[in-house]
């Protein structure tokens, strides 16, 4: 079997399909599915760019590794925001977007047949890629009484000789769940001198909703020895999904492995992007977050008010702009979720397209505008 035909199937298909048969018949469709943000990016982002567009230096190919600036602004953004200090020539890496930066990491680390551990449930790119590289998924349980953390005393077992990466994603896609720094210590911990790299996709770190404050995995780690890697991405901070601008940071070695793929890879993202991004990081960036992350805190108020009323169980979150609910009774997630587009015409995702871990839940994308986010609320409210 080739790397490609390992790959599984596109769990989303039937459900997208279904989707546009209603579309096609003229019936009103919410589409609480997909993860992309509805809002634009903030208008003086785009001024920005609009700026950099005009500067000749940037019709040309970026620098490698990325920007001298933007890394500059990388490094202060983590030691103001995380309390992390990095080298920003050596421990920073400009990325087109975080997908590119996890799709590409195990090229840097897995031979054939090595081991990545990876979470049941999450974000299908990181067993996809292992596959691609010619890697060996090994899936370790997230459960909703640990909260969707992984015991760490589990995780320790898992990791063998073969061990070559650990992905974890907090906060987490599709539960929203948050990691401490207790628990990050413990992690590093228990992956330190294993060989493997503990690898924290951190797209949402910026997507809290209740004011508390996210926390980097980086902060835990002793970045001169500990092999740690956390990928970062403008994508869901400043509604830049379009974009395809993020960031890798952490060990030197680990940071310098996906570069050289890179170089093999990619010429880097363009220099527009990077200088609009280093604005975006800049002094104006909390301005720019709290207008961003505003309207889904709302959003995620009214739906799980709505949802509460209901009788559903929602799982507590204040990160990501997710709604991760569990499915009433005892109706399978994608049946759930199949007759939810039927009867009420409203998009969700079953939580079995994250890995069988998800089976029971299903989850509500708050990335619809204001008007659908409340119909849909209303909707689920007097149905299921
Ligand atoms: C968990 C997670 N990681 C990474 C990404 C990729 O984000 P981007 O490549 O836009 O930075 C996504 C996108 O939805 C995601 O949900």
């Amino acid at each position: 079997m080739s790397r490609l035909e390992a790959l599984p199937p596109y769990l989303f298909s039937a459900l997208d399909e279904a989707k546009h048969r209603r579309m096609a018949t003229g019936a009103r469709v919410l589409d609480l599915g997909i993860g992309d943000p509805d809002l634009p990016t903030p208008e003086p982002v785009v001024e920005a760019m609009h700026r950099a567009l005009d500067d000749p230096r940037h019709h040309r190919y970026p620098p490698q590794k990325g920007a001298a600036d933007l890394r500059r602004v990388i490094a202060s953004y983590m030691a103001e925001r995380y309390g992390v200090d990095v080298d920003p020539q050596t421990q920073v890496l400009v990325l087109i977007g975080s997908k590119e930066g996890l799709g590409h990491l195990p090229l840097a680390h897995v031979h054939e047949g090595d081991n990545v551990l990876v979470p049941d449930l999450g974000y299908p790119v990181y067993a996809q890629a292992t596959l691609l590289a010619g890697g060996i998924p090994r899936a370790f349980a997230l459960r909703p009484e640990d909260g969707f953390l992984p015991r760490v005393a589990e995780l320790a077992e898992l990791v063998d000789e073969r061990t070559r990466l650990v992905f974890l994603n907090y906060p987490h896609n599709p539960t929203g769940a948050v990691a401490d720094d207790g628990f990050w210590k413990r992690c590093v911990a228990a992956v330190r001198g294993t060989g493997a790299v503990l690898v924290n996709d951190a797209a949402y770190l910026e997507v809290t909703l209740d004011g508390s404050r996210p926390v980097s995995m980086l902060a835990a780690a002793d970045l001169e020895t500990d092999r740690v890697i956390e990928l970062h991405s403008l994508s869901k901070m400043f509604n830049m999904t379009g974009w395809r601008i993020g960031f890798a940071v952490g060990n030197a070695a680990v940071v310098g492995a996906l570069g050289r793929v890179k170089e093999s890879m990619d010429s880097g993202a363009f220099g527009a992007v990077q200088e609009t991004a280093a604005f975006a990081l800049g002094p104006r960036r909390d301005e720019l977050l709290a207008q961003v992350m505003g309207a889904y805190a709302r959003r995620r108020q009214v739906m799980t008010s709505a949802l509460t009323a209901g009788g559903y169980e929602v799982f507590p979150s204040g990160a990501t702009f997710y709604v991760w609910v569990r499915v009433p009774g005892s109706e399978a997630a994608a049946a759930f979720c199949a007759r939810a587009l039927e009867e009420i015409g409203v998009v969700l995702t079953p939580g079995t397209g994250f890995g069988p871990g998800g089976e029971g839940w299903f989850r509500i994308s708050l990335t619809a505008g204001d008007e659908d986010v409340a119909a849909a609320a209303a909707l689920l409210e007097g149905w299921s």
